[in-house]
């Protein structure tokens, strides 16, 4: 279902050098599987694909419907695990010009106040006829505590309060079971509440309600999406060799000095994705000195601002390009007005046949500039493969960070900056 193709950068690598790393990544498919490796009690995110809880995700898509028949605005607040999946899927998924359903807005995953009183402006805004939006609000945090989140939900909350009488109705709380003020608030109001799995890391949360209602009232098909993570479950629980090779070529590099590894793609779609992948990575491996900074770039958008340094900079760098094989919608060039714009050579060629030329020539370049190139393959871009790609990364994640010799599921650095600003702010 997903493909990985790692040659090119395979033979930046001498046999000795992979050998070694397939026997690190090997034994990290294992520490996951059975359940030996450090942080492994928080492998639910296994379990949810294992046995699926088919019921829930039937009452996720119901409620989601629902509220997509239903509602103008839709916010999601929240940050880190609790925003970056759901953003990813909906990015990649819904078209980005065609009203469908409500307009999903994002909050809770900064602290900007100029935003936050600009959104409640145009929340308060009336419709084109006149009428006042629906709005529902969605608040996602599995510690129920984060300060971004909380101070926007207090905002928000505020707000639904005082404009809407069944304000109960429309906020919606995703936390842990208990625990949390979140939690002493929704047992005092009497909202609706969604649990996260105590044994799933909010990156890792993305096929939870966390993510899956978000992207259900988005329209997209989250049967699909869970079936497609579900269906690569079972074939890589089958044989694992692409995570395990591209693993091991991962933690060769970096034994080799490879610092930093850009994920990228060719479709504007997946930038999100990418977004995603980085935070599941990123907080996952860095740690204890060791791991590669991920990081995400737009092509061909950001070969105009990335592309010199990639080409020919520090060379430190990994790619992994998210390839699509087959897009969907087709638009060709059309023949010229008669200006004379010099594309007349292109007439009648299909945008995704350029785009991929520009992406294979792209490919040839940074190869010859001495950059390791991965490119991870997605037949076409839909619910189901989005859903495959979604498990590929956690499982890669996790046999990756293990075979460093880290613990994948706990975050102890991110704990540092919430203490000196507390202190700041006089907690
Ligand atoms: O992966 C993680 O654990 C983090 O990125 C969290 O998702 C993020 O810090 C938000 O935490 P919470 O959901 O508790 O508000």
């Amino acid at each position: 279902m997903i493909k990985a193709n790692i040659s090119r950068a395979r033979k930046f690598l001498t046999d000795q050098e992979y050998i070694h790393a397939h026997s690190l990544a090997t034994k990290g498919l294992d520490d996951l599987r059975h359940r030996t490796g450090p942080g492994s009690a928080w492998l639910g995110w296994r379990d949810l694909l294992e046995k699926p809880d088919s019921d829930l995700v039937a009452q996720l898509n119901q409620l989601g419907k629902k509220i997509h028949d239903s509602v103008d605005v839709f916010i999601v607040c929240g940050i880190g695990g609790s925003y970056l999946g759901a953003k990813a899927v909906i990015d990649a998924l819904k078209p980005p010009f065609t009203p469908n359903g409500p307009e999903i807005l994002f909050a809770g995953y900064h602290m900007s106040g100029a935003y936050l009183k600009d959104l409640l402006q145009y929340l308060k805004m009336p419709k084109a006829d006149g009428s006042k939006k629906s709005i529902v609000l969605n608040v996602i945090s599995k510690s129920g505590s984060t300060l971004e989140t909380a101070l926007s939900f207090r905002v928000l909350r505020k707000f639904i309060h005082e404009e809407f009488e069944d304000a109960v109705e429309r906020i919606i709380c995703t936390t842990s079971e208990r625990g949390g003020v979140l939690n002493e608030v929704i047992d005092k109001e009497g909202y609706q509440k969604f649990i996260i799995p105590s044994d799933v890391g909010g990156r890792f949360s993305v096929l939870t309600p966390v993510g899956l209602l978000p992207i259900a009232v988005a329209g997209i098909s989250i049967e699909e999406l869970f079936e497609g993570a579900v269906s690569n479950y079972k074939i890589l629980e089958e044989n694992a060799d692409v995570v395990v090779e591209y693993a091991a070529l991962r933690n060769a590099l970096h034994s080799k000095g490879i610092t930093i590894d850009i994920f990228t793609s060719f479709e504007p779609e997946l930038l999100s994705f990418g977004r995603w992948i980085q935070q599941l990575l990123g907080e996952s491996e860095g740690k204890d000195g060791k791991g590669i900074f991920p990081t995400v770039a737009g092509f061909s958008t950001d070969l105009h601002s990335l592309g010199q340094f990639i080409q020919d900079g520090t060379r430190s760098l990994f790619e992994t390009f998210l390839v699509v094989d087959q897009v969907g919608a087709q638009l060709s060039v059309p023949s010229s007005l008669d200006f004379g714009d010099g594309l007349d050579y292109l007439e009648g060629d299909f945008f995704h046949s350029i785009n991929s030329k520009a992406e294979s020539g792209t490919i040839e370049a940074h190869c010859e500039g001495q950059v390791p190139i991965v490119t991870i393959h997605l037949s076409e871009l839909n619910a189901k493969s989005v859903g495959a790609l979604i498990y590929f990364y956690q499982i890669f994640t996790g046999v990756f960070v293990y075979s460093l010799g880290i613990n994948p599921f706990n975050q102890p650095g991110v704990e540092d900056y919430k203490k000196a600003m507390y202190r700041l702010l006089g907690k």
